[in-house]
């Protein structure tokens, strides 16, 4: 299966209204199409900051605005795209192999991100020059 961009889209989560407060809930392999290994967030973000800067080579991803908003630009080496977050109960899915940067944080803002596996660097592009060479191999 080769990833591209077109893969990358925003998925609408289960919202449950409720005068109380609304509620959000995601399942593995439900509502995103991996199971769920990992979770981590990214908060106290400096204005002006840029996050990500990377591609991994198995990781799927869904990235979510838990509070406030910011953009994520999505590369697959041939196109590239800019999306928009600001909404908790709207997540980006990222499939593996694609190169993302993050910018345009308000501020307070939380971005949450669900990941297909744990954590491991050997899992990571950091150079863009070498995800170029192993995306055209692909
Ligand atoms: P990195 O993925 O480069 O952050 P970002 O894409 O948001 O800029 O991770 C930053 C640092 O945190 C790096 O040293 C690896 C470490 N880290 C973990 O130890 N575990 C994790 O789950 C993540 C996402 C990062």
């Amino acid at each position: 299966m080769s990833f591209t961009l077109d893969l990358c889209k925003f998925i609408d989560l289960p919202k449950i209204h409720d005068p109380r407060g609304n509620l959000t809930f995601i399942e593995g392999n439900q509502h995103v199409p991996f199971d769920i290994q990992r979770v981590y967030y990214l908060y106290d973000v400096p204005g002006g900051s840029e996050r990500g800067g990377h591609a991994h080579k198995a990781l799927h991803q869904l990235i979510i605005a838990m509070s406030g908003s910011f953009d994520v630009v999505l590369d697959d080496g041939k196109d590239k795209k800019r999306f928009h977050l600001n909404r908790s109960y709207n997540g980006l899915y990222v499939c593996p192999m694609i190169w993302r940067e993050l910018d345009n944080f308000s501020s307070g803002s939380v971005c949450m991100v669900l990941a297909s596996n744990r954590y491991e660097e050997g899992d990571y592009y950091r150079d863009y020059a070498e995800f170029m060479r192993a995306r055209w191999k692909a």
